[in-house]
């Protein structure tokens, strides 16, 4: 039979991993939810025409990189690839527009995507994510922006770089595609032939190619942020002002795109140089259109999602302290388990002796755990409680009896 392993591009988090991701949950849920962000949570699959109609039905996400079942019921559900999507229907769905705005949410989520596993990329990831929705405030851009890059400080992310874009309203990106391709046409014979054939595809491609005549052509070819319309571009120079005053450097890149369809005004990317091709940690952007998209009512937006193996791919370790044992009880028997039972009813953590060990492996399990006391059982209720320190002994009987005296010293 052959061997049975995890999926490609999945991954189990074994216990040595969980203190670090405890303490990055930790620090996000602080640094969020002390900035007025609730969590929510979403099911992990939704309509597939969600994900269509939310991402873009052109983007490499719902194009390729789905996963898309038919449930016994004949539905068609996709494991969620992200989460801006789900959590504007949510939105609309328990009518959060009549609660005082913006609704200020935070998530720490599973998604999916069919994508080629590689260092730093997943079929199953995390992600961290922040939505302010409600608010057209060039505030909420540079506020999301301030606590993506304080969550990524204080887990000792190295080697950051924020870039920073507008894309302006659809009706601008239409205008100004056009502009492009009219462009790249008029320089087609220094094209390479790749970046021909997508001229009216896809003309912002052209941008990233490594092709020497084409990047000599992109060199001098018309940038979006040029074309913002007055009242976009001012709200552009409104976020980058508060960033500014909040001492946050960025890049600007006039080029930056993003894999989704639903941004509009600001978006934005953090990478970390200590991660290798996969260098993204995070990205997001305003989404004004999403919520109204989705049935909802004209509700601008903003938010942003980091990915949880990238900022523990790039983050220095600082695991939280593990939970101390307070009590190791010692005894196969029946009293035993009622001791710990007690014990775990008042608030100690409590270890139980599973492994049958001799006395002696048992206190040596006991030091290994930390714990403060040993309970030694025996079958007959009697208790005999050993300071792990001294090995100072106090017999007592029973074990409300025990757990009295424990709490009242703690140490005996
Ligand atoms: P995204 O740029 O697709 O944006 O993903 C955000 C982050 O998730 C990436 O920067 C990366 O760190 C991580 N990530 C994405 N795909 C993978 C993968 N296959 N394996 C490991 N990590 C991955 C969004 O998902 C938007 N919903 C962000 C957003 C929120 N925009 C507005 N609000």
């Amino acid at each position: 039979m052959a061997r049975l392993q995890a999926p490609r591009g999945t991954y189990d988090v074994l216990p040595e991993a969980a203190a670090a991701r405890l303490a990055l949950e930790t620090v996000a849920r602080r640094i969020l939810e002390g900035a007025g962000y609730e969590r929510i949570e979403t099911p992990v699959f939704e309509a597939t025409d969600l994900f269509s109609r939310g991402v873009g039905a052109s983007t490499d996400i719902v194009q390729k990189e789905m996963y898309t079942f038919t449930d016994a019921g004949g539905r068609s559900l996709t494991l969620r690839p992200e989460g801006t999507a789900p959590i504007c229907r949510a939105y609309v769905e328990h009518g959060m527009q009549v609660r005082s705005q913006p609704v200020k949410l935070w998530y720490l989520s599973q998604f999916f995507r069919h994508e080629r596993a590689q260092a730093g990329r997943f079929r199953q990831f995390w992600q961290v994510g922040a939505e302010t929705i409600g608010s057209d405030d060039p505030a909420v851009d540079a506020e999301s922006i301030a606590l993506l890059m304080a969550i990524l400080t204080e887990l000792g992310v190295g080697g950051i770089e924020l870039r920073l874009g507008s894309l302006g309203t659809p009706a601008t990106r239409a205008e100004y595609r056009e502009e492009l391709a009219a462009y790249l046409r008029a320089h087609e014979d220094r094209l390479s032939p790749e970046v021909v054939a997508r001229i009216d595809l896809n003309p912002l491609r052209a941008f990233d190619a490594d092709h020497p005549g084409t990047r000599e052509v992109m060199a001098g070819a018309p940038v979006l942020m040029d074309a913002l319309a007055p009242e976009d571009a001012e709200h552009f120079a409104e976020v980058r002002a508060r960033l500014d005053a909040a001492q946050i450097a960025y890049r600007l890149d006039p080029t930056l795109v993003r894999g989704l369809d639903y941004y509009a005004r600001t978006v934005f990317e953090l990478t970390s140089d200590l991660l290798g091709a996969q260098s993204a940690v995070g990205g997001g952007g305003r989404y004004d259109g999403l919520v109204e998209q989705l049935g909802g009512p004209h509700t601008p937006a903003c938010g942003w999602a980091a990915g949880v193996e990238r900022m523990l791919l790039s983050a220095e370790h600082r695991p939280l302290p593990r939970e101390v044992c307070d009590l190791y009880v010692s005894g196969t028997g029946v009293p035993a388990f009622a001791l710990a039972a007690e014990g775990r009813r008042a608030g100690l953590n409590v270890q139980l002796e599973l492994a049958g060990r001799s006395r002696k492996g048992q206190r040596k399990q006991a030091a290994r755990l930390g714990a403060d006391v040993v309970a030694l059982v025996d079958d007959d209720g009697s208790i005999a409680l050993e300071d792990a320190g001294s090995g100072e002994q106090k017999l007592v009987a029973g074990a409300t009896a025990a757990v009295a005296h424990i709490l009242k010293g703690r140490h005996l």
